[in-house]
């Protein structure tokens, strides 16, 4: 049977279809909602949720939460003296979820779709995905945080069609997304967030003056108290205080934290006594709020909508309780969120909605999502060349060519990065590989063609190949076993096989890919390609080169090179209209060669 989960930074929700409606399912403790802690005991047990976070104060040393922060990177944790990658202490989540289910069910459960944060990058979603394979799931499918949200509003309003943005402010993330939902079917337009943004730094904020109070008071650091053990657990002592208190000051005007016995200077026991009003902690946490603005208007930009567009607002995870959220939002948007919608529940149960259509327990609900960050490849100059642009539909595949810039040049490297910046060296890098019997031939003349392939997960697959001789070679972007703290041998060397680098021995040689395309063309969304097809977008990459080129150097070129790529624009634009499919494919070459002759030429 399958599920969905909701795998959060501080907690976690598992649900499933039963009766067909979706049901949250019950831990062991009956509850709903597990604590996204991991831990041992003392005696070697390994504790999962609830048990985890009651010995976290105790055991600071063997107790691990808000593991979700560093997915997809390459640090690790140490727990019980072992180490232990941000995917494997995932997975011990996500097998407690698992079997919580099977209890729940009383039968096996074997599948899973898990939810991300919009805004996670590739690598974060490869981890995730990995997380809950090692869980022991087969993970059907990887699916955005707000768009369960929606889904999970959209099964009780299958009829209604509606512009829906929404305001997900968990305890790690913050994510927004403006979603388009006709009759059960769901488009998302744009997302945009901040994957260090969340109900954490809020503690963090509140535990901070807690510490400078006690200072004050006490005249003790008690962040630079000697003894490693008990300066964690006195941490961890303030920051659970912390958090409670900003909880209660989401109903309360005031509140006292008290922590009596906190620290003991010889015999004289130190407590820890502050009051907080809600005025105070709102001045301290402004600034977390106020840097949700950017990303609600980024989504704004690249959906073309504003608020008149907006028709539903829904409030997701449990920062959104707070009070001031509420009233941030209701003035961005000008508009009152959604009452109806479970802040904390929604995500699981949307997870359990996806589930449910992906094995045919529902049937009449279509998810559209789009890629959360521009992707493309690295060109001459450190200029970055993107191939697929954010807010595309996913999944989708795009191609682009380039040509050579040295003289028979064999190999070229294609390095793959994300971001909006025009140099390379400012994105964000993902992976690289050489490409290698390429077609030895006069620079500017042979082509290598780079598809990337976005899957329904998010995740991606680059391949590039020579057009003559065909050779080839691909990746699935990967973080390396260094950046991802794999395990496995066995990735490491696949990634190792596909990628021999530059510079190369012997009489090949090794040259960038030359980009005959300019910095400056903007965003295109998914929007403006809708019902184009692969080659016409392509065709669209060129003619942007090609306008730019001609007004940033059309002067500096011999007249007859300038006539001519004049004529074979006009030709390329006439084909796209006629959507003459051949003809675009073939006048997007010649613009690419006569591109990139003048490049040369200047
Ligand atoms: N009433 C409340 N007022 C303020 N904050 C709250 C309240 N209830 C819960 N929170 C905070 O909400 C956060 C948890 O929210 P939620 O469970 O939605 O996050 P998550 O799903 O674990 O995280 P993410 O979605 O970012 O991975 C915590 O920081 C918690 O302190
Ligand atoms: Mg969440």
């Amino acid at each position: 049977m399958i599920v969905g989960i909701d795998l959060g930074t501080t907690t976690s929700l598992v649900a499933a279809i039963k009766d067909g409606k979706p049901t949250l399912i019950l831990n062991e403790r009956g509850k709903t909602i597990t604590p996204s802690v991991v831990g041992f005991s003392e005696t070697g047990e390994l504790l999962v949720g609830e048990a985890a976070k009651n010995q976290a104060i105790a055991h600071p040393d063997r107790t691990v939460s808000s593991i979700k922060r560093i997915m997809g990177t390459n640090q690790r944790v140490t727990l019980g003296g072992k180490e232990y990658t941000p995917q494997e202490v995932s997975a011990l989540i996500l097998a407690k979820l698992k079997r919580d289910a099977e209890g729940y069910f009383g039968q096996p459960v074997s599948e899973a779709v898990i939810t991300v944060p919009a805004y996670f990058t590739d690598a974060q979603r490869q981890a995730t995905k990995d997380a809950g394979e090692i869980a022991g799931f087969k993970v059907e499918r990887i699916i955005n945080e707000p768009t369960a949200a929606a889904l999970a509003y959209g099964f009780q309003h299958k009829e209604e069609t509606k512009t829906i943005l929404v305001y997900d402010f968990g305890g790690g993330t913050f994510d927004v997304s403006i979603i388009k939902m006709v009759e059960g079917a769901f488009k998302v337009l744009a997302s945009s967030g901040n994957n260090r943004l969340g109900g954490d730094d809020f503690d963090q904020v509140v535990a901070d003056y807690l510490h400078e109070q006690f200072k004050e008071t006490e005249g003790v650091d008690l962040k630079n108290i000697e003894d490693e053990k008990m300066r964690l657990s006195i941490g961890q002592r303030i920051n659970e205080a912390a958090e409670k208190a900003k909880i209660d000051l989401s109903t309360l005007l005031e509140t006292n934290v008290n922590i009596p016995f906190l620290y003991s200077e010889g015999d004289e026991p130190k407590h820890l006594d502050v009051t907080i009003t809600r005025a105070e902690f709102e001045e301290m946490t402004e600034h977390l709020i106020e840097a949700t603005r950017k990303p609600v208007e980024e989504a704004f930009e690249s959906s073309g909508l504003d608020n008149a567009g907006i028709e539903i607002v829904i409030l997701v995870g449990g920062t959104t309780r707070m009070p001031t959220v509420k009233r941030f939002v209701t003035d961005l948007l000008d508009r009152e969120p959604l009452t109806e919608i479970h802040p904390e529940e929604c995500v699981a149960i949307g997870a359990a909605v996806q589930a449910g259509v992906k094995v045919g327990q529902l049937d009449d609900l279509v998810v559209v999502d789009v890629a959360p960050y521009t992707l493309g490849i690295e060109v001459i100059d450190d200029r970055f060349s993107p191939i697929i642009y954010a807010n595309t539909a996913i999944p989708c595949s795009q191609k682009r060519r380039y040509v050579t810039t040295s003289d028979y040049q064999t190999e070229a490297n294609i390095h793959v990065l994300q971001g909006n910046h025009k140099r390379s060296s400012r994105n964000t890098s993902l992976g690289e590989f050489v490409l290698t019997g390429i077609t030895p031939k006069p620079k500017g003349e042979a082509v290598v063609e780079v598809i990337f392939d976005y899957d329904v997960n998010g995740i991606v697959n680059v391949t590039a190949r020579d057009r003559d001789s065909g050779a080839k070679k691909n990746i699935i972007i990967k973080q390396s076993k260094e950046r991802m703290g794999l395990d496995e041998k066995e990735d490491a060397r696949d990634m190792v096989s596909n990628v021999t680098f530059a510079p190369s021995s012997g009489m090949s040689e090794t040259g960038d890919v030359q980009m005959v395309e300019d910095d400056t063309i903007s965003v295109t969304a998914s929007k403006e390609q809708e019902g184009k097809s692969s080659a016409q977008i392509e065709a669209e990459f060129y003619l942007n080169d090609a306008r730019d080129f001609l007004t940033d150097k059309g002067d500096n070129i011999p007249s007859q090179m300038k006539t001519q790529i004049e004529d074979t624009v006009k030709q390329l634009e006439n084909a796209i209209n006629a959507n003459d499919e051949e003809k675009i494919d073939k006048l997007s070459d010649t613009l690419l060669m006569q591109l990139s002759d003048a490049d040369i030429a200047t």
